[in-house]
């Protein structure tokens, strides 16, 4: 029997090229998030996507709520029919260190399989997947199976603060649907689909050390004064048992759900070569709570990293100095039932007991997004499964992830529908680092399982 999609697939394989170049215009745009300094090229992703929303078929706007814009498309003219929600994100990481790529990161460069550029697959490639499948299947025939809305945000990377408020106020009015789809994850492996059902939640601190009044002179002082650089080290250190591997800060573990039967069968079906990914990621030893294997440890135990440490003199030389102060920014990643805030007043009160006297410290949370699971049960889910499962030739692995969406999470609370995170990503994509790249047989197989979908989902009783 011929597939029910093929129409539009066969569609589909006349034009990849041609979406393809399309990919590559949307990646030349510096849509980064996080420095201000792009604002206006932020901007101007924004109206490319809308126009690009509109050209595609749908009725789309650009909507303020604070921060950058969100881009919103709709083609609701199947009534009676489901309802999907496309979610992506627009913006992109900041590129540095730039000296490490081998093309300008906005300059997308083809090399061989793959499209090298920032954003390829963070989250411009992926979720173009979305939009060009609804395009395919509308130019194809002239209508869609179900009804899509499209809520695609500028500032996942830097907080969603943005997309946080827009979606809980609407409260399920504009954004109602059956159904969440996001594409802004990985799979499992080339030819290895994978549905993800769980991702980690984040608390993001920032903390700074305090000093003596001024910066000193550490020959005439040091030696009797407390170095805030040397407290911060100290305090640094302490919140892992070296031991162990176990997070310091009291009650960090207390909320934390033990695996179900079925994912810890699951989890140790999934291969991993330790050695081969050392080997890639040029490290001679891993870290982390020695008790779970280092599969577990990056997906479904929370975590605690120094993002980043600063302060004391940082040009080049030498400079003999005491500095007045000393600040770094740390990272939790959250799995259920763990709470963000929560985590982050007990953040707060552990490095100040670990401070000696003589230095005051100061923490607070800059951001943060709840860990989530999702169901894996319900005929959206297994719509989800039975699209990759045909267009990637094998049954896909459910999985959980360590990387954090804060929004997936409001979206299942405020929007009560089950949110599918089918990924089109590959584990060697370079994800915030220099040369990332997307797989460009996995963009047009993206397109091919997202034209599938539509058709899926169409067949559940909305
Ligand atoms: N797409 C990633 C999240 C991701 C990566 C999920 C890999 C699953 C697998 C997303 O763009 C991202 O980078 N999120 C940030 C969120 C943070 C800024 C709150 C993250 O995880 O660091
Ligand atoms: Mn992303
Ligand atoms: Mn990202």
């Amino acid at each position: 029997m011929a597939e029910k999609s093929g129409d539009v697939l066969d569609r589909v394989e006349r034009e990849k090229e041609g979406y393809l170049a399309q990919l590559e215009e949307y990646l030349r745009i510096p849509s980064i998030s996080t420095d201000p300094e792009y604002k206006a090229e932020v901007d101007r992703c924004s109206r490319w996507l809308t126009e690009r929303m509109q050209r595609a078929g749908l009725a789309a706007e650009r909507i303020d709520a604070g921060g950058h814009p969100l881009v919103y498309g709709e083609w609701l003219g199947a009534p009676g029919k489901p309802t999907v929600l496309f979610y992506g994100h627009y913006d992109v990481q900041p590129v540095d260190p730039v000296e490490e790529w081998r093309h300008p990161p906005f300059e997308p460069t083809r090399e061989g399989d793959n499209l090298v550029a920032r954003g390829a697959t963070d989250d411009k490639g992926q979720s173009f997947t979305h939009l060009l499948a609804v395009e395919a299947t509308l130019a194809e025939r002239g209508t869609l199976p179900v009804n899509v809305k499209f809520l695609v945000e500028g500032e996942e990377e830097s907080g969603g603060a943005a997309i946080e408020r827009f979606v809980t106020e609407d409260a399920g009015a504009r954004l109602a649907c059956d159904c969440v789809v996001v594409s802004d994850s990985s799979m499992h492996g080339p030819g290895q689909p994978s549905l993800v059902y769980g991702l980690r939640g984040i608390a993001y601190m920032e903390m700074k050390v305090h000093g003596p009044n001024r910066d000193l002179h550490s020959g005439t002082y040091g030696g009797a004064v407390v170095n805030p650089l040397n407290a911060l080290a100290g305090i640094l250190s302490g919140l892992k048992d070296r031991a162990t591997g176990r997070i310091t800060v009291p009650g960090f573990y207390d909320d934390v759900r033990e695996l179900e039967e079925w994912e810890r069968r699951e989890m140790a079906a999934l291969p991993f070569d330790e050695e081969a990914y050392k080997r890639d990621l040029g490290v001679a030893a891993l870290d982390g709570e020695i008790q779970y294997p280092p599969p577990l440890r990056a997906t479904v135990r929370p975590t605690l990293d120094v993002n980043g440490i600063f302060g004391g003199y940082m040009a080049g030389g030498a400079k003999t100095v005491l500095p007045a102060w000393g600040g770094a920014k740390v990272s939790m990643r959250l799995v259920p039932d763990q709470n963000p805030e929560e985590i982050g007043r007990r953040f707060v009160a552990h490095v100040q007991s670990l401070a000696p006297p003589g230095v005051r410290v100061e923490a607070t949370l800059l951001h943060h997004g709840k860990p989530m699971l999702i169901t894996t049960e319900g005929p959206y889910f297994a719509a989800a499964m039975e699209a990759l499962a045909d267009t990637f030739g094998k049954r896909p692995l459910r999985v959980r992830e360590g990387g954090s969406i804060p929004v997936v999470d409001t979206f299942a609370s405020v929007l009560h529908a089950p949110v599918l995170l089918m990924g089109f990503g590959l584990p060697d994509d370079r994800l915030h680092s220099p040369n990332e790249k997307m797989s460009i047989p996995q963009f047009y197989d993206g397109i091919r399982c997202c034209v599938r979908l539509l058709d899926r989902v169409a067949e559940v009783a909305a």
